[in-house]
């Protein structure tokens, strides 16, 4: 890192961004320590309104990892949505067009998969795996203070934004994961995480499973004249 101030251009960004994909399938091979401490202290540059950095951040491998997803794996036998929602995931009557973005995004899914529209279980099993965070070596859970409001909420996509580019950097693949805001109370229990955390979501951190099918899994994005309008030009 550095604290000159370069005004020269930074030319491998817009690599990391366009190989950077949601990754479903990872492979056990563990990620050294000093690699995850680099990705996170430097995604820590990130801006923040007011610098407020209001970011917290779980790294867990091994056992720490592990406990983790079996207390999940154990409960979830009792209560499988969760512990109940820390934030309502998408606004209850989700618009054109993003109802459809969503529906895309699963349809893909599933039809990489080859799992049917009708079979609940399939979907359930698919969505279970969220919870053993893909099979990747190192799970994140991201957390922000419960005072915090949309601002804040902007600055820790910044933060998470960073981590997956510069794990791809590392030849690291991610996967952000709101799934585990569905069990934050057991998140907390767990990782001994203050009542004043209000858990965001997990990140599955490791290399990919190049053969994976999922991991072919393309999305879609609508074009510039839909989502930008310049102007003056
Ligand atoms: C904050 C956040 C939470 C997400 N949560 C999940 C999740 O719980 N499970 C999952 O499989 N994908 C999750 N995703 C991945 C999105 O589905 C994915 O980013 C989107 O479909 C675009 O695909 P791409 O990341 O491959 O470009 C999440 C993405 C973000 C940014």
């Amino acid at each position: 890192m550095t604290q000159d101030f370069v005004v020269s251009p930074s030319p491998r960004v817009s690599e990391a961004i366009e190989t950077r994909r949601s990754v479903r399938e990872f492979e056990t091979t563990p990620i050294p320590e000093a690699d995850l401490r680099e990705i996170v202290s430097t995604a820590t540059r990130a801006a923040s309104g007011g610098n407020l950095q209001p970011w917290k951040l779980y790294v867990l491998a091994g056992d720490a990892r592990e406990e983790l997803v079996d207390r999940v794996a154990e409960k979830s036998k009792q209560t499988p949505f969760g512990d109940g929602p820390e934030y309502p995931i998408y606004p209850p009557d989700l618009s054109e067009p993003y109802h459809a973005r969503r529906g895309q995004v699963a349809l893909g899914m599933y039809e990489i998969l080859g799992i049917e529209r009708d079979d609940t279980a399939g979907r359930g099993a698919q969505m279970a795996k969220n919870f053993r965070f893909f099979g990747a070596p190192v799970g994140m859970i991201l957390t922000i203070d419960r005072q915090m409001g949309p601002p804040q909420f902007a600055d820790l996509g910044l933060f998470l934004g960073n981590i997956m580019l510069l794990a791809r950097e590392k030849g690291l693949h991610t996967c952000p994961q709101e799934a585990w805001s569905l069990w934050g109370d057991t998140i907390r229990e767990v990782l001994g995480v203050p009542d004043n955390e209000l858990v965001f979501c997990g990140v599955a951190v490791g290399y990919a499973r190049a053969d994976a099918p999922i991991n072919r899994l393309y999305t879609e994005r609508a074009p510039l004249e839909e989502m930008a309008d310049f102007r003056g030009f």
